[in-house]
């Protein structure tokens, strides 16, 4: 008898197609998988040894399945042609314009994917929703699909992704669970088996959740909306701490101890980032008020203006701390991704914290580790959601470019300086030699902690007058 060999292709080759096609491809040997995308670049470094996104742990798992059962293409076609299983993992960011503008999804490049599948499909397929999207999108791409199929059958999963950047590799390891939505009818549910069979091959049947479409698509908004609920409703404690002389991080420890709290994900901060937490809290708000919700809706928008408020404030501690004004101070800005482990600077804090420094006219010096210099002077000259578009810059402004000096290490970028900012977590921040540091700056030496991870104490001894998230003076 013939051995049906299942081939999987993945359209998009992002920050998730690529590290969980690579794992898939790892973890399952007898499958063939292809990363497809219409980006040439990027495919290109996915070839490369220069890899397009920075995560621990990805290179060696590409390096191991590259040319064996994993491989990057941008011959779309070909690649969805031959798969008995296509993922979608395009991105979805902010519509721009239009309706909904500003917090609907804008899924126009999933639909172009959809109908691009419907157009070249030869044998019947599982198409499987990896990008978030807002709920009832799988009816959407039904439609699509099915009118323009030719009789072929098509089955839509829901399968969202909950992998974190920075631990991606380990996430897709070992997830907490893995979601697949589908129909309840039998081909539904053998979509369902298909998908759960690529899975199993390593993740705990236990851990695989079958539900039904909608559940999958409406519990991916509803995971990124409580994790970010929980981030501002810390930073909301942060600032009745700071007003009281409580310590957030004392107020974190004792709440996490209560096992229906629990301790993960309370770290006060200058304010949540990422490519996804307002974006799919946004959507969420759209969602909910074309339902007619609009309490619901208001509800999960309090928390990004909590987010929102945390940034500005962070900007205001520390203008008013320095004397009222920042105008021609040198500020030295360290970290610029929304994290640690990554280079991406997708709504990272780091820009409207940088933006509102200039605003009142300091002079900034930004390093950090991951992010190109390009990329930093692009961000800081972009405007809202259009990071996740076909780039269309506005010409440089000189002001910009004469107001920020990217330097390549924390040294550099502190020497002279005025004040010091602390805005990603990396761990080299930890271990700076902050005598040196202080030794070369502007006096008095301040530092703003916006991640709550330096020696509070040991930076007081040496002489900085040190401002930290949620904590007393
Ligand atoms: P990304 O921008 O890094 O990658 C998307 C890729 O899709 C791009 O390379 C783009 O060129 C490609 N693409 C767009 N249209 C295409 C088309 N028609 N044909 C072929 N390729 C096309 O995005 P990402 O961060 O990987 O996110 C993808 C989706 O996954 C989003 O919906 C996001 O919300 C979701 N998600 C992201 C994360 C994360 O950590 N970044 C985690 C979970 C879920
Ligand atoms: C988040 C979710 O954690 C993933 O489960 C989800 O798949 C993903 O969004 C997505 O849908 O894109 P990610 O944005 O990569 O992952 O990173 P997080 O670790 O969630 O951090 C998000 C932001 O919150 C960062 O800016 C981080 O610094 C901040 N944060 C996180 C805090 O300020 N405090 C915390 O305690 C935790």
């Amino acid at each position: 008898y013939v051995v049906k060999m299942v081939k999987i292709c993945c359209i998009g080759a992002g920050y998730v197609g690529g590290p969980t096609m690579a794992v898939i491809a790892l973890k399952c040997p007898s499958i063939e998988v292809a990363v497809v995308d219409i980006s040439v670049p990027r495919i290109n470094a996915w070839n490369s040894d220069q890899l397009p996104i920075y995560e621990p742990g990805l290179e060696e798992v590409v390096k191991q399945c590259r040319g064996k059962n994993l491989f990057f293409s941008t011959d779309v076609e070909k690649h969805v042609r031959e798969a008995n299983i296509v993922f979608v993992s395009v991105n979805t960011p902010t519509k721009t314009q239009g309706l909904g503008a500003g917090k609907a999804a804008d899924l126009t490049y999933w639909e172009s994917a959809a109908r691009m599948i419907a157009d070249v499909s030869k044998s019947d397929k599982i198409v499987v929703e990896k990008s978030t999207v807002p709920v009832k999108t799988a009816e959407a791409i039904e439609k699509i699909l099915m009118h323009n199929s030719r009789g072929i059958n098509f089955q839509i999963l829901s399968n969202p992704e909950f992998l974190a950047e920075g631990t991606a590799i380990n996430d897709l390891f070992k997830p907490d669970r893995v979601l697949i939505g589908g129909r309840e009818t039998p081909e539904g549910m053998k979509a369902i088996k298909a998908l759960k069979d690529v899975y199993a091959h390593w993740v705990p049947e236990d851990r695989i959740l079958c539900t039904n479409l909608w559940s999958a698509e409406v519990s991916k908004l509803a995971a990124n909306a409580f994790l970010a609920q929980r981030i501002s409703s810390v930073n909301a404690m942060s600032a009745l701490c700071e007003a009281t002389g409580a310590d957030v991080s004392q107020v974190s420890h004792a709440i996490g101890f209560d096992s229906r709290i629990g301790p993960k994900f309370l770290n006060a901060s200058v304010g949540f980032g990422g490519s996804c937490f307002q974006k799919d809290i946004l959507n969420l708000v759209y969602i909910c008020e074309c339902n007619g919700l609009p309490e619901v809706a208001n509800y999960w928008k309090q928390v990004i203006k909590v987010n929102d408020y945390q940034k500005t404030r962070f900007v205001n501690r520390v203008v008013s701390s320095m004397f009222n004004t920042v105008s021609g101070k040198k500020i030295a800005i360290l970290g610029f991704a929304f994290k640690k482990d990554t280079g991406d600077t997708r709504e990272t804090p780091a820009i409207d914290v940088c933006k509102g420094l200039m605003g009142d006219k300091a002079r900034l010096s930004i390093y950090d580790p991951q992010v190109p210099q390009e990329h930093i002077q692009r961000d800081l000259q972009m405007n809202k959601f259009d990071w996740d578009h076909p780039i269309h810059l506005q010409p440089t402004s000189p002001s910009t470019i004469n107001q920020v000096i990217v330097a390549s290490d924390a040294y550099e970028a502190t020497k002279d300086s005025h004040g010091v900012c602390i805005l990603t977590e990396w761990d080299e921040f930890k271990n700076l030699d902050y005598q040196k540091i202080y030794n070369n700056m502007q006096k008095p030496a301040f530092v703003f902690d916006g991640r709550n991870i330096l020696d509070v104490e040991k930076l007081r001894k040496i002489g900085f007058i040190v401002y930290s998230i949620g904590k007393p003076l």
